[in-house]
């Protein structure tokens, strides 16, 4: 396996180019499965996980051509991907794929809405706790599907087609309101999702359904009302920017004391990170075609945070927050409140030199002058991200091995640190 090797200490300077979002991308894929025509995809990252969800629609029977990069002022934005399922062959999304992948149950509700009939291995649990889809399946219930869970996997008829209905999630899910949202597009009649997702992402994806053809009401807010169509039809879209990877950059800037662009960032979609890292002596402002993150003066101050469905702090930028914590003046507090192990990244930043002691669903960070390098890994994709941060601004070296997390979430992230003067390499393990 490769790893990532850091020395750290070096203000990050320069203009770091931020891709479309890995959580936009995958549901949006998905919604291809709703039509029988063309959905051209563009600003799509070029990552692990987009590869994995590719894979499983193509075992489906979806066709996906890739029609390369579209490079625009000399940028890298991205690549462009056609989605046509009119000769999807198979509606069983199998374990081999759906345990790499969490999100492969966005098949579920599109793939059950336009051909009456789906079968999903259920995800399992994973590093960040027990994620149940029980949300997704009750919702598609109260829409009429037949459920049953047998052998591993969900198996979900709807012969005569969904039909529309009144679906209350009585927590926020972002993937439950996707699946729905997708399968109510195809549903006889209205429906009506309240207590839905308001994430970028689910706004991201509705727009592209109304380019498909579907009537959606409500976008953007916590209750989504669709009408359902007989059809959909393909369309040309544009993935949205990956909000988190442009806070994980943020904090790399205000981490190591550095002054960074985030190219195509928007600040409207990190409002609440942006708040957060002002408070703590940060400087967020909007530029001319992105964000600017610098930390010239003054030591980072300490800071409370609390994990919120959007527009609250995202459960996803929790981790590399805490290395901003865990080297500012004074104590912090950062609390979890949407997966229930979420932490795993606290024991290797306390072996990186971090003081930081868990109660519960709350951290306390008390900051220390200086992190040490040391060989760290981790279990998931942001606590990994957060070593990265933590290697960049630590005393010499950090080695992070099971670097196949980061290369799930982060496209070419040595390279975009390296070019504002990360002393960071890749080591490939020899075949
Ligand atoms: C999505 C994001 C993930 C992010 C998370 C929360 C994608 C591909 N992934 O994950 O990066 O961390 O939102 O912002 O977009 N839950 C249930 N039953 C269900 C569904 C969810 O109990 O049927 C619980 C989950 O265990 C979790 C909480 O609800 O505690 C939120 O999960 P959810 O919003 O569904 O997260 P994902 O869509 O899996």
């Amino acid at each position: 396996m490769d790893s990532i090797v850091i020395k750290g200490g070096k203000p990050l300077h320069g203009t770091i180019p931020i891709g479309g979002a890995k959580n936009a991308a995958l549901p949006l894929m998905a919604a291809s499965l709703l039509t029988d025509g063309v959905l051209r995809l563009s600003n799509l990252p070029h990552l692990a996980d987009i590869s994995t969800m590719a894979h499983l629609m193509g075992e489906m029977g979806v066709s996906i051509s890739m029609e390369g990069d579209t490079a625009q002022g000399g940028g890298h934005m991205g690549r462009v991907f056609a989605l046509n399922a009119a000769g999807l062959k198979d509606t069983t999304a199998p374990y081999d794929l759906v345990r790499r992948m969490r999100a492969s149950v966005l098949v579920l509700g599109p793939t059950l809405a336009r051909h009456g009939h789906a079968r999903v291995s259920l995800p399992g649990g994973c590093a960040i706790g027990t994620r149940p889809v029980d949300l997704h399946l009750k919702a598609l219930q109260a829409m009429g599907a037949e459920i049953v869970l047998a052998e591993g996997y969900v198996e979900a008829r709807a012969p005569g087609g969904l039909r529309g209905g009144h679906v209350l999630f009585p927590n926020v899910t972002v993937g439950g309101t996707e699946n729905i949202l997708m399968a109510a597009t195809l549903a006889k009649g209205k429906t009506v999702i309240a207590n839905a997702a308001r994430e970028p992402e689910v706004a991201d994806l509705a727009h592209c359904l109304v380019a498909m053809g579907a009537k959606i009401e409500g976008i953007g807010t916590d209750t989504l009302k669709v009408e359902g169509m007989e059809s959909l039809h393909g369309a040309d879209y544009s993935v949205i920017v990956d909000r988190i990877e442009m806070g994980s950059y943020a904090v790399a800037a205000a981490v190591t004391g550095g002054d960074v662009v985030l190219k195509g960032g928007r600040i409207d979609l990190m409002e609440s990170v942006a708040d957060v890292m002002r408070a703590a002596g940060v400087d967020v402002v909007e530029v001319e075609g992105g964000v600017r993150v610098s930390r010239k003066n003054g030591a980072i101050k300490g800071f409370d945070v609390m994990t919120e469905p959007y527009p609250g702090f995202p459960t996803d930028m929790q981790a590399q927050m805490m290395v901003l914590a865990s080297v500012a003046d004074g104590a912090s507090m950062i609390t979890e409140t949407i997966f229930e192990n979420r932490f795993m990244h606290v024991p290797e930043l306390v072996r990186m030199g971090a003081d930081i002691n868990v109660h519960g669903r709350s951290a306390i960070v008390r900051g220390v002058k200086k992190l040490s390098g040391a060989p760290v890994m981790a279990t998931d994709l942001r606590a990994s991200s957060s070593l990265v941060l933590a290697g960049l601004v630590a005393e010499g070296t950090t080695v992070i091995n099971r670097v196949y997390h980061l290369d799930r979430g982060y496209e070419r992230l040595e390279e975009k640190l390296a070019q504002c003067g990360a002393v960071i390499e890749r080591v490939r393990e020899r075949a």
